[in-house]
């Protein structure tokens, strides 16, 4: 799609392209011409080839393994464990922490989290698995156009939890994969002893980043249409055109800091163009899910972060997700959309510890 469609002059259909934006779910509506019918094979061929040429570099410490879904395709998980605390410091391991399962968003895959995150609370102590969704980072391909529903993510995390994870986790989802936590835990058993198959496993806590309001991004597009019609143009040809694959100031406004410098964002875009080939979901479908339904198990902790200078979901998308939760959302200072890639990481990431050493572990 070429950038000179996007001038004002065609503000009708940048009003229906903005009701579409959905972070590339959207683009097959927006092309003159009818996406292809690629038959199975060609489909099949594709998908063997989804895996990043550009593999993310694993930091110290932190190691790469699949996870394999009952359909048979693979997950790709980074783990980095916790370091484990003197023992001097308590007499028993009854204050184990809550391993850490952390859940990307549109353009992004578990290595966002390796960045610094994953590092991060490890040190404190957190066992940390970052998950790719199908179809983005080093994750198989389901064959279709796009990656799943708000449904088959949330069962894919229920599956991997169920059969990796030990302890009842704590899950952390930024932007969309906000809204894939918001899915899980509207499913979730009320506590560790309820056995029902349907439902998903027994979490300790929830944490919502930068996150998808429980509407959806549709409340978002149109007040921006119509209080920040240039924010909206911008977003548009950011996401829905994929502008920020190719230009580095639309990508640092879309996502980090006027702060972070050029090599960094020039990194973090080329990992985002490689991480997903494929969109996280269909946007018609996603709007038949919403809203998310309420909470099953109402006295999980749930903890809504967000960040001043984000540029896509603003503040009244962090208060609608904190309303619907019943907790008063946190918004950061100095710190953009990816608040765990951004120059001032550490800010988000100490704000989530404390929230997450306030857990009663004996829950
Ligand atoms: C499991 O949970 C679902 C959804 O809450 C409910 O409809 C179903 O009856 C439950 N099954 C059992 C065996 O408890
Ligand atoms: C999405 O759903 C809402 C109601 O839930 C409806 O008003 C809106 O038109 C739908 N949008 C699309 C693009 O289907």
């Amino acid at each position: 799609m070429h950038t000179e469609a996007f001038s004002f002059q065609f503000f009708p259909s940048i009003l229906a392209m903005a009701t579409l934006w959905s972070f590339g779910s959207s683009l097959i509506f927006l092309t003159k011409n009818p996406p292809r019918r690629a038959n199975m094979r060609t489909l099949a061929a594709i998908n063997v080839e989804h895996k990043m040429r550009v593999p993310y570099e694993l930091k110290k410490g932190q190691s790469r393994i699949f996870h394999t879904l009952p359909s048979g395709l693979n997950m790709e998980v980074i783990f980095q464990e916790g370091a484990k605390r003197k023992i001097s410091d308590k007499g028993n391991d009854n204050s184990e922490n809550p391993p850490l399962v952390f859940i990307h968003g549109s353009y992004h895959a578990a290595w966002c989290w390796a960045e610094h995150w994953l590092p991060y609370f490890s040190q404190n102590g957190y066992d940390c698995y970052a998950l790719s969704l199908l179809g983005q980072g080093e994750s198989d391909a389901p064959t279709g156009q796009v990656a799943g529903t708000l449904q088959t993510h949330a069962r894919d995390v229920a599956d991997f939890i169920q059969k990796e994870i030990k302890l009842p986790p704590v899950l952390v989802g930024h932007s969309f994969g906000g809204l894939i936590v918001q899915y899980y835990i509207a499913n979730v058993r009320k506590d560790k002893t309820q056995v029902n198959g349907s439902l998903h496993p027994y979490i300790t806590g929830a944490a919502m980043l930068c996150s998808v309001p429980p509407s959806g991004n549709g409340g978002i597009v149109w007040r921006y249409l119509f209080s920040k019609p240039i924010a909206a143009f911008k977003i548009t040809r950011s996401l829905a055109a994929k502008a920020f694959q190719t230009s580095l100031p639309i990508c640092r406004e879309t996502f980090f800091s006027v702060a972070m410098q050029d090599e960094l964002v020039l990194r973090y875009q080329k990992l985002m163009k490689e991480s997903s080939r494929m969109p996280l979901f269909d946007l018609r479908k996603l709007n038949a899910s919403l809203p998310v339904p309420p909470l099953t198990n109402p006295s999980l902790p749930v903890f809504v972060l967000g960040a001043k200078d984000d540029f896509i979901v603003d503040l009244e998308g962090l208060q609608e997700t904190g309303r619907f939760y019943g907790v008063s959302p946190v918004c950061i200072e100095g710190v953009a959309h990816d608040m765990m890639l951004d120059c001032s990481w550490e800010k988000g990431a100490r704000v989530l510890l404390s929230w997450l050493s306030s857990l009663d572990p004996e829950d």
